[in-house]
């Protein structure tokens, strides 16, 4: 019986793959810009930093993480998501104390959820995410939304829109869950049992729950917005300033809850509106969490930052039925009749190669028709055509795929021809 893929992971073949070095090259030449760092980070860590990190009321800690017992009798974790060990990073490697700051950082690789998986949700995906730690100043806050965006703008979306919320301060957030305890706890009964929970560890979870999204007690919550102390409203009038300066448009949405505990003020999320993007459309989700490094054992060090997984991206520019420009062609196809003529190209395809050509050869002792075939499928621009004849003259046949024409070529100075097309 064959063995298949585990479900909710994918292979990525060639002919896609392209893609996917396409938009990683772009992520990172955009990253350049902005000045933010390359981090990688191992893809399991403890167990304890997703627990303390993500939050232990959270879906991800809950009820999706891939824990193991190594031999050493450790928990550990394949990582849901970055933020959590690019922290634990940034306090291992006392980046704090680095002169330039905020510390600007960015990661690219695959995750692991153990969700159900459906279009757009996997359990193996691949977040391409930035991390700004080190400065509590909304104008970080605008950089990291309009990186975000650049990427998506760059690589030809038009059907998508950023949508904001501020989670307050730790104060408004405090007065705020306050006000929905008492909101729900009389009935908190006509809940899930997950929801039964959060009400005493974190109520605001509640909002987002998927099965009781329609309890009349959900639409008629407290809503943060209400809470927002003087400093989180000015905090977020800030931001909302730079963006209309940066001409980025931007919807906002109150009951914008992330799926994280670590975020107070900045929540943001960018999402497909694109038809027939599918159920999920959420595109990139983000925000601050100043609380986070102080939680992971670092000295207070506010930060921001976003994630976005590089197989929604591939999924939204579909939608919008979006070629990325990654043909590839070839500068020559060696042409082979007969046995010495193919021994011949063994050496001459691998001196080409060394010149910094692009070629291919055949292996199979094919036809010629076949080799021509497979010289077209490849987008050869030339063909070099060897017999025995020729092998004895010291000549090839030269022929331009697009017009062809032919050309008899010393077969010494094929190599500089080629080079000179
Ligand atoms: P998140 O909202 O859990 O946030 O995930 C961010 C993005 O990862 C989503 O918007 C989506 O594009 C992608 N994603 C999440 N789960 C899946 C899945 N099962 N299949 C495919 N794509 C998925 C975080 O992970 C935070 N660490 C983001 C962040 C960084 N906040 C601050 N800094």
């Amino acid at each position: 019986m064959s063995i298949n893929i585990p479900r909710g992971t994918q292979d990525i073949l060639p002919g896609t793959v392209e893609k996917w070095q396409y938009v990683e090259q772009v992520a990172r030449e955009i990253c350049n810009q902005y000045q933010y760092k390359e981090i990688r980070t191992p893809i399991f860590e403890h167990t304890e930093l997703f627990e303390r990190g993500v939050g232990d009321t959270t879906d991800i800690v809950q009820k999706e993480m891939y824990t193991f017992t190594d031999r050493g009798e450790r928990s550990l974790t394949l990582r849901p998501e970055g933020t959590a060990a690019v922290v634990r990073s940034y306090v291992q490697h006392k980046m704090f104390g680095y002169p330039d700051q905020p510390t600007k950082l960015f990661y690219q690789g695959p995750m692991f959820r153990y969700e159900r998986p459906q279009a757009g949700r996997f359990r193996q995906f691949v977040q391409f995410g930035v991390e700004a730690i080190g400065s509590e100043d909304p104008a970080v806050d605008a950089e990291v939304i309009s990186l975000a965006m650049e990427l998506y703008k760059r690589l030809g979306l038009k059907e998508f829109k950023l949508v904001l919320n501020s989670l307050g301060d730790a104060a408004s957030r405090a007065s705020h869950k306050e006000a929905l305890v008492s909101h729900f706890e009389p009935r908190i009964e006509e809940f899930c049992s997950d929801c039964q929970t959060r009400l005493k560890k974190n109520p605001l979870r509640i909002l987002d729950c998927k099965k009781d999204r329609d309890h009349e007690l959900i639409k008629t919550a407290p809503s943060l917005k209400d809470y927002l102390n003087e400093e989180s409203t000015a905090y977020f009038e800030k931001l909302q300033h730079y963006l209309t300066t940066m001409g980025i448009d931007y919807e906002l949405d109150p009951n914008l809850v992330r799926g994280l505990d670590y975020y107070n003020h900045t929540a943001f999320e960018i999402m497909s509106s694109a038809d027939g993007f599918g159920a999920i459309t959420t595109l990139c989700g983000g925000g601050r969490y100043n609380g986070l490094v102080e939680e992971i054992g670092g000295p207070s060090s506010p930060g921001i930052g976003f994630a976005l997984s590089i197989e929604r991206l591939l999924a939204a520019l579909e939608a919008e039925s979006i070629e990325l420009p990654v043909t590839s062609v070839l500068d020559c196809y060696f042409i082979s009749m007969g046995e010495k003529a193919k021994e011949h190209f063994v050496k001459l395809t691998y001196q080409a190669r060394q010149q910094g050509l692009k070629v291919e050869m055949d292996y199979k002792s094919r036809k010629m028709k076949a080799q021509l075939k497979s010289a077209d499928r490849l987008q050869a621009k030339y063909v070099a055509i060897l017999g025995e004849d020729e092998l004895a003259e010291g000549i090839i046949l030269v022929k331009k795929m697009e017009s062809g024409n032919q050309e008899k070529i010393e077969l010494d100075h094929v190599i500089d021809y080629l080079k000179k097309q």
